[in-house]
C-alpha cells in the first residue's frame, strides 16, 4: 500500500514538473530559468566570477555544469574554466576551478569510464584546445595541443590565426573532432580513454574561405546497433564565413583515424540561394531525423533573425525544410529540450530566451512558448562581447 501510494504522489504531482534551464551571460553572469506549462521565468542569478563565460556544459548523470572563460582582451592574462554541481531543485554550488589560456568558447566532455573523465576547452583567441582531468583543481592542463596556420585565409579579420570553435567528440567516443574557423579545418584527435590524452590525427581541410564554426553528429536508427562501427555516421558542419552547412561522411578505416569524406554543401536559405548581407550562421543541433542551425542577423522575420529546419535522408543528404523566427536578435545558442516538443533559443542582442514549441513527428518549429528577457547588462565600453551566448536545458 504504502509503495503504491508513494509512486502515486509523484505520478500525479510531478506530472506538470518545471524544466531547469541555465544561460550564461558575456556580463559575468550564469542564471537559472524555471519553464513550465508556457511560463519562462527567472529563479536566481549569479556572477561566475569569470571575466567573460562564454557556453556551458551539462553533465546530466552526474548533475555538475562546467563553463569555460573566454575572456582574452588583456593578452597576459588567463582565462578561469569553472565547474559547479546541481541539486534536486537546480540550485548551483561552485565546485572548483583552474586556469586555463585565453579565450575559452567551447568545452566537452570525454574519456574516463563513462565519457566525463576529462575536459577539453576550444580557444579560439590563443589557437589552442587545452585538457584537464576532472573534477577540476587549479593546476596545469593535462595537455596543450597548439595549432598553426599553413597561409593566409580568405577573411583577412577573422582567418588571420586558426581559431578552434568546438570541441566535440565523435558518437563512439574515441576521436574528438575541434572545428577551426581561422584555418578552414576540421582538426581529429583519437583519444586515449584511460589517459585521457590526445593524438594527432590528419585534419580535414574543408573549402577556402567557409569559416568552420560548430557541427553536430547524426547516426541512422538502423546502425545504431552496430555503433562501435558507426556506419552511416554524418557530421554536419555550420560554416560561419561562408553561411553554408557541409554534410561529411564519417569512417572509420581499421585501426586508423576518423575519415571525413565531403558529401553536400548546402545554404539555410530556400532553393541553396545565399544568405542575406550581414548574416552569420550560429549554433547547429541535430534531433531525430532533422537538422537546424540558427542563422544570425539574417533578419529574416524583422526586427528578428531566423532559424532553419532541414530534413536528413536515410543516406545522411539533408534537404532544406522550413525558416522560423528566431524572436529575437542574433540567435547565438538553441538546444531542443529531451522530449524534442520545445527549443530554447538565445538571443545575443536582445539579452532574451524564446522557447518555441516543436512537433515531435515533422520536426516542425512553431508558436512561442515563452519569451524572458534576461539581463546583464554588459558593459559596452569595456571591449569585450556583450549579451546572452548561451541557453541549455538542464534535463
Ligand atoms: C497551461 O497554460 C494554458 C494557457 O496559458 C492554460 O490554458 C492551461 O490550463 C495550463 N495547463 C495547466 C496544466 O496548467
Ligand atoms: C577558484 O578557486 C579559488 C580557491 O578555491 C577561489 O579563491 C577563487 O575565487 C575561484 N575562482 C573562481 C572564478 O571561481
Ligand atoms: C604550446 O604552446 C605553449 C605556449 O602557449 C607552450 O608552452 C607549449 O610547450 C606548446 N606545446 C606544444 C606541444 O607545442
Ligand atoms: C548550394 O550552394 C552552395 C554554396 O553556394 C554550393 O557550394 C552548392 O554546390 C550548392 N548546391 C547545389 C545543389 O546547387
Ligand atoms: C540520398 O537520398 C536522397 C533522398 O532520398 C536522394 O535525393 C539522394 O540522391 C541520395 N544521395 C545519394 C548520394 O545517394
Ligand atoms: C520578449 O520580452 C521582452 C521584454 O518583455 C520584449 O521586449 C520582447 O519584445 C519580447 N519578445 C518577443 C518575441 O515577444
Amino acid at each position: 500500500m504504502l509503495l503504491t501510494q508513494s509512486l502515486l504522489i509523484p505520478l500525479f504531482g510531478g506530472a506538470a514538473a518545471a524544466a531547469n534551464l541555465y544561460t550564461a551571460h558575456y556580463s559575468g553572469t550564469i542564471s537559472h530559468l524555471s519553464f513550465n506549462n508556457n511560463s519562462l521565468t527567472l529563479v536566481s542569478a549569479e556572477k561566475t566570477g569569470q571575466t567573460l563565460p562564454s557556453w556551458i556544459t551539462y553533465d546530466a548523470a552526474g548533475k555538475k555544469l562546467y563553463i569555460p572563460d573566454e575572456n582574452f582582451v588583456d593578452p597576459t592574462s588567463n582565462g578561469v574554466l569553472v565547474s559547479y554541481s546541481v541539486d534536486a531543485n537546480g540550485a548551483l554550488t561552485k565546485t572548483g576551478n583552474t586556469t586555463t589560456p585565453r579565450g575559452g568558447v567551447a568545452t566537452v566532455l570525454y574519456g574516463g569510464k563513462d565519457g566525463k573523465g576529462f575536459i577539453a576547452n576550444a580557444h579560439y583567441h590563443t589557437a589552442q584546445v587545452s585538457t584537464y582531468k576532472l573534477p577540476l583543481k587549479d593546476g596545469k592542463p593535462l595537455q596543450l595541443l597548439n595549432y598553426t596556420l599553413d597561409g593566409p585565409g580568405a577573411d583577412p579579420d577573422r582567418q588571420e590565426a586558426p581559431h578552434p570553435h568546438q570541441v566535440l567528440v565523435d558518437p563512439t567516443g574515441n576521436f574528438l573532432l575541434v572545428t577551426d574557423l581561422g584555418s578552414d579545418k576540421i582538426h581529429i584527435n583519437k583519444i586515449d580513454k584511460k589517459s585521457g590524452k590526445l593524438t594527432k590525427c590528419p585534419s580535414t581541410t574543408t573549402f577556402y574561405g567557409a569559416g568552420p564554426r560548430h557541427a553536430a553528429f547524426w547516426t541512422p536508427a538502423c546502425s545504431k546497433s552496430s555503433l562501435a562501427q558507426g556506419k552511416g555516421t554524418v557530421l554536419y558542419v555550420a560554416n560561419e564565413l561562408s553561411n553554408t552547412v557541409t554534410g561529411w561522411s564519417v569512417s572509420y578505416p581499421h585501426e586508423g583515424c576518423l575519415k571525413l569524406t565531403q558529401k553536400q554543401i548546402i545554404t539555410p536559405y530556400k532553393g541553396n540561394s545565399s544568405a542575406p548581407e550581414g548574416a552569420s550562421l550560429g549554433e547547429i543541433r541535430v534531433q531525430g531525423n532533422f537538422l537546424y542551425t540558427s542563422n544570425r542577423g539574417d533578419q529574416s522575420f524583422q526586427p528578428y533573425d531566423s532559424l532553419t529546419q532541414y530534413t536528413i535522408a536515410a543516406n545522411g543528404s539533408i534537404a532544406w525544410t522550413d525558416l522560423t523566427s528566431s524572436y529575437g536578435l542574433l540567435p547565438r545558442s538553441f538546444e531542443i529540450n529531451k522530449a524534442g516538443d520545445y527549443v530554447a533559443i538565445g538571443d545575443q542582442n536582445s539579452d532574451n530566451v524564446a522557447i518555441v514549441k516543436r512537433d515531435t513527428t515533422t520536426g516542425k518549429l512553431g508558436a512561442l512558448a515563452g519569451n524572458l528577457t534576461v539581463t546583464g547588462p554588459s558593459d559596452p565600453n569595456s571591449g569585450n562581447p556583450v549579451g546572452l551566448n548561451t541557453v541549455i536545458w538542464a534535463e
